[in-house]
């Protein structure tokens, strides 16, 4: 079927929850992707922060082949011996010393909430349970991750809303200060805000946020489910910010494109997960875990992070080059390869030209077009997709 067909048949049978765009992808390789009419786009939305080893890494693909021949599924009944092993991989890289898994973003941080909750209460009673999160942060679809969103327009239409959340701005730490009291039991952030348009938070805001949470003995969670796993050129982002978390979650390019969730925690946390509290089915199941070994020794074994910093910087400093051409430039902020660049206008047509012309391209928080290529981008298609926008830049002015 060509992809007018593939459309007209999405539009009888899906649920209209995306403003999809007319493009039915079928095939992909590293930075590329193909549709269903044999068209090639570069891609720079790398399945939203999904995709950072490229498309169908030939390790991935083989890791997920062998595994499907071996065990798809079992139980977390039993223990699964690449769930373990992903455990260990993670815990031994970053602060954490055990891990939960599930399927999603959404579900880890629901995850990180209801561990938050459990420790808090065991230890200090059932009064202590709020969660200070921050405007314009993005963590999730289900009704804890919304309530704990800071974004009106994900949480309309869904009152009431999981009570135990309250909004302070991002970036201000007396404003955090302020509203902690008796009833906050943790403060979950984004290191770097994704969906909220790329907004990186002064030198010493976390270091500022660590402190209060450890003066009321509150959870510190970060929530990297777009920003982890080699993004930002280094495997976690808090390692850019020189503090650590209690809770980490992960989710979308840990296992290469295979759905999967992680909560990371604190020994003295994570023990307040005992049988019976918690679960999930398919949680770290054979399959995806396998995926996500090989992913995370990929990153680490094949030079990834540290080429994530240079290409970077070459991306940063190229899209800094049409910020001086073009005055509806604002500003171009990121870390590694999670890049936003701020405009007076709106960004949804400078994606549809891009589509048109062959790169795919996304705008975030209707201003911010946001780059989130795979990690394996190259200079030079960094290059042809800078001179494709270029283009469209250039009929914008005139
Ligand atoms: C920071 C952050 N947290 C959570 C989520 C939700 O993840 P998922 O869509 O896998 O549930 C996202 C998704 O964009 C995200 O960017």
């Amino acid at each position: 079927m060509n992809s007018q067909q593939w459309i007209e048949k999405a539009d009888r049978y899906i649920m209209t929850t995306y403003g999809r765009y007319p493009i039915v992808p079928v095939r992909g390789e590293g930075c590329r992707v193909w549709d269903a009419d044999g068209k090639e786009y570069l891609d720079f939305l790398a399945g939203v922060a999904v995709n950072n080893l490229g498309h169908c890494h030939p390790r991935v693909v083989a890791a997920l082949q062998q595994q499907a021949a071996k065990l798809i599924h079992c139980s977390n009944y039993y223990h699964i011996p690449s769930q373990i092993e992903l455990a260990e991989l993670l815990c031994s890289h970053s602060f954490a010393d055990k891990a939960f898994f599930c399927n999603s973003g959404a579900e880890a941080n629901e995850a990180a909430i209801k561990l938050a909750r459990k420790y808090s209460r065991d230890t200090y009673g059932p009064e202590r349970y709020e969660i200070i999160t921050a405007t314009e942060s993005f963590h999730g679809r289900t009704m804890a991750t919304v309530s704990a969103t800071g974004q009106e327009k994900v949480q309309k239409f869904f009152d009431p809303l999981l009570h135990g959340f309250r909004h302070v701005p991002f970036d201000d730490a007396a404003a955090l200060a302020a509203a902690v009291g008796p009833q906050t039991c943790a403060v979950m952030l984004e290191p770097i805000q994704g969906e909220g348009g790329v907004n990186v938070p002064s030198p010493d805001y976390f270091r500022e946020v660590r402190r209060i949470c450890d003066e009321h003995d509150l959870l510190l969670i970060f929530d990297e489910v777009q920003v982890g796993m080699g993004r930002t050129g280094k495997l976690f982002a808090y390692e850019h910010f020189g503090v650590t978390p209690d809770i980490m979650t992960l989710a979308k390019a840990l296992a290469g494109g295979a759905p999967i969730g992680t909560m990371l925690a604190r020994e003295k946390y994570a023990a307040a997960f005992t049988p019976g509290t918690h679960g999930s089915t398919f949680g770290g199941n054979p399959l995806v875990t396998a995926a996500a070994v090989t992913t995370v020794r990929v990153m680490l074994e094949e030079g990834i992070l540290n080429r994530t910093e240079e290409i970077g910087e070459y991306l940063l400093g190229e899209l800094e080059r049409l910020k001086e051409k073009y005055p509806f430039v604002m500003e171009v902020r990121g870390i590694g390869l999670m890049i936003g660049m701020v405009l007076t206008i709106p960004g949804a047509d400078i994606v549809k030209q891009g589509h048109a012309r062959g790169v795919l391209l996304n705008v975030t928080h209707d201003t911010v077009l946001r780059f989130v290529p795979p990690l394996v981008v190259t200079k030079h298609e960094i290059d042809r997709m800078i001179a494709i926008l270029d283009g469209i830049f250039a009929e914008i002015k005139g």
